[in-house]
């Protein structure tokens, strides 16, 4: 027990200075407060005052002197830490905090340090804590270094709470990356089973078109077989047999057209690309739309295109205009008016197409029109919005294909109510065109010429034997080009009409190699469908025609007529 002027420093009011004014000091290595250092005395009489949280470690023990703030800082550490040395109370910590505190009162420099964690058991289990601290020295009257003030200021519960942000921010990321995985996966996933989707529904189409198709041929074959069959009955019904031929050649025109649509959608047609007289070949086609189109649609031409050629395949265009009517005449059920016209013009600068001289076919009538999104499609093979049996959407893509094949393009106006304008535009030229129509038999030439056919397919082999002789013309027969090249050895045929499909040699090789010995040989090839990058050379040659099966007998005199004619 001190005497009062030696307890007046703990006269403060504080809880921790009435503790230190009972305090039994003769238990401390601090001894009697009377005498103590000044320094010792000013200093705690100072920090009981205080209201920040302050300790104070006096003497080489750093014996602990701290105030009502600090308390709870050291928990169940108070009051037995009060005047006694830090190492009893701390010693769980001593390892960390020793050389804080010697170093402070060794060298008198202060340490601080922000978030400074100490590992401490406070509260009867251990745990890390966090403090600002300021650890400065108190100089004792000898120039030296009495003890260590620190003022401290915890900082855990901030601490803590921002490692728990960060955790659950780290936390909210990674559940972000997985839920954007996720979305990934199952917008993949969702992708995948479009895809499967459109592929199903794709095939479901192809099996419905294949179904309309080989619905259409056979209703074709029942008038190609139906019309041979009653002639093979009553062959000598001249009347009758003639109307029958009429009616199976009327069948399988209809499927040499169908075919030629595949073909052209297909894009393996090889075009009979040439010089069309465009108003020629118009005016001649009137009387076929006319008849196509029916009484009750009024049709008007104005051609201004006289003289005019441009580039293009005239069947293929005859079927584009064609196809183009019948559009017309479905979008017109109740009638109403089509009218083509033609003229030259100028274009620059026009997508998918040269600068250049072109004629503009246009087609155009007063139906229904047809809305944005069925303009868009209309092109696309198989788009069609007609009924089971009345399209097959391969109209309009014919004339697409025909038109890009032959260097021109094909443009489509329409809204619902103001009726169609489509337009095709076709590459001017200046060759003359061919006028094998105008072409005949030269009457001497016929009777002397021998014709080679090449073909392996024996039907076709007679009804080539047979249109010769009715032709005038006499024939020889190959099966296969080896043989073919003996025979234009040595009989040396005036012409040669050419399969190109068969089995070893194939037609252009044939070719290439009679022409090894006559450069000008005649060929016609025959071809069913699309032999075309291989043919071309072979083609080309102004000696060479091309026949697309199924062809009439008609055409085989003109295309012989046209080649036996050439005058070199
Ligand atoms: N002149 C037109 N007026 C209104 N709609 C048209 C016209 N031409 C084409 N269409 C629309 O474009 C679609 C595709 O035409 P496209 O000629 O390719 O096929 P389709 O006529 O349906 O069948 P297909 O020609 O094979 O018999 C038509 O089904 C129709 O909806
Ligand atoms: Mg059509």
């Amino acid at each position: 027990m001190g005497t009062s002027s030696e307890t007046a420093i703990f006269s403060t009011g504080s809880r921790i200075g009435a503790l230190l004014r009972e305090f039994d000091w003769s238990r401390s290595p601090l001894g009697n407060p009377q005498n103590w250092a000044a320094e010792l005395k000013t200093t705690l009489s100072m920090l009981l005052r205080a209201e920040a949280q302050i300790v104070l470690f006096w003497g080489p023990e750093f014996v602990a002197l701290y105030n009502d703030a600090y308390a709870p800082t050291i928990g169940d550490k108070h009051p037995r830490a009060l005047g006694r040395p830090a190492k009893e109370s701390w010693s769980e910590l001593w390892d960390d905090l020793e050389p804080l505190l010697r170093s402070v009162r060794d060298t008198g420099r202060t340490f601080s340090s922000k978030d400074r964690p100490f590992y401490i058991e406070r509260h009867g289990f251990g745990e890390t804590v966090y403090f600002d601290v300021s650890y400065s020295a108190v100089p004792d009257g000898d120039g030296g270094v009495g003890g260590v003030l620190c003022i401290v200021s915890e900082t855990t519960e901030r601490v803590r709470a921002e490692a728990a942000l960060r955790d659950s921010e780290a936390r909210l990321r990674d559940l972000n990356e997985k839920l954007e995985q996720r979305v990934m996966e199952r917008s993949r996933e969702l992708e995948r089973a479009h895809v499967a989707l459109r592929q199903a529904q794709k095939m479901e189409a192809v099996g419905q078109l294949t179904g309309g198709i080989a619905h259409d041929f056979n209703n074709l074959l029942q008038g190609i077989t139906g019309s041979l069959d009653l002639i093979r009955r009553k062959p000598d019904d001249a009347g009758r047999v003639s109307r029958w031929a009429e009616a199976g050649l009327k069948a399988a025109d209809r499927g040499g057209r169908l075919a030629g649509q595949l073909l052209a959608f297909s894009r393996t047609q090889k075009l009979d690309i040439a010089s069309i007289d465009i108003s020629s070949a118009l005016a001649g086609f009137a009387d076929t739309l006319r008849r196509t189109i029916g009484p009750s649609i009024d049709l008007r031409m104005d051609l201004d295109t006289d003289g005019v050629f441009a580039k293009g395949d005239r069947t293929q265009l005859e079927l584009a205009v064609l196809n183009l009517a019948l559009n017309a005449r479905d979008a017109m059920p109740g009638g109403g008016e089509l009218f083509i016209a033609a003229r030259r013009c100028r274009l620059t600068g026009e997508p998918d197409l040269q600068d250049g001289d072109y004629v503009e076919l246009s087609v155009k009538d007063s139906g229904t029109g047809m809305s944005a999104e069925v303009a868009e499609r209309a092109f696309e093979p198989f788009f069609t919005t007609k009924d089971v049996g009345k399209g097959n959407g391969l109209g309009l893509s014919q004339v697409y294909g025909t038109l890009h094949q032959s260097g021109g393009a094909v443009r489509i106006e329409s809204a619902p109510g103001t009726g169609t304008t489509v337009r095709l535009y076709l590459r001017r030229t200046e060759i003359q065109p061919r006028r094998a129509e105008e072409l005949s038999v030269p009457a001497d030439l016929a009777p002397a010429a021998t014709v080679l056919i090449v073909d392996d397919d024996p039907d076709v082999r007679t009804f080539l034997t047979d249109s010769l002789e009715t032709l005038g013309y006499s024939s020889v027969v190959a099966e296969d080009g080896a043989s073919a090249l003996k025979v234009v050895e040595r009989i040396a045929p005036a012409a040669v009409i050419l399969d190109f499909a068969m089995p070893g040699m194939n037609g252009a090789e044939v070719a290439k190699r009679a022409r090894q010995t006559r450069p000008d040989l005649p060929i016609i090839f025959a071809s069913g469908y699309s032999e075309t990058a291989a043919l071309t050379p072979v083609q080309e040659s102004k000696h060479s025609r091309m026949l697309h099966k199924p062809f009439k007998v008609g055409e085989l005199q003109s295309a012989l007529a046209e080649l036996l004619a050439r005058p070199d």
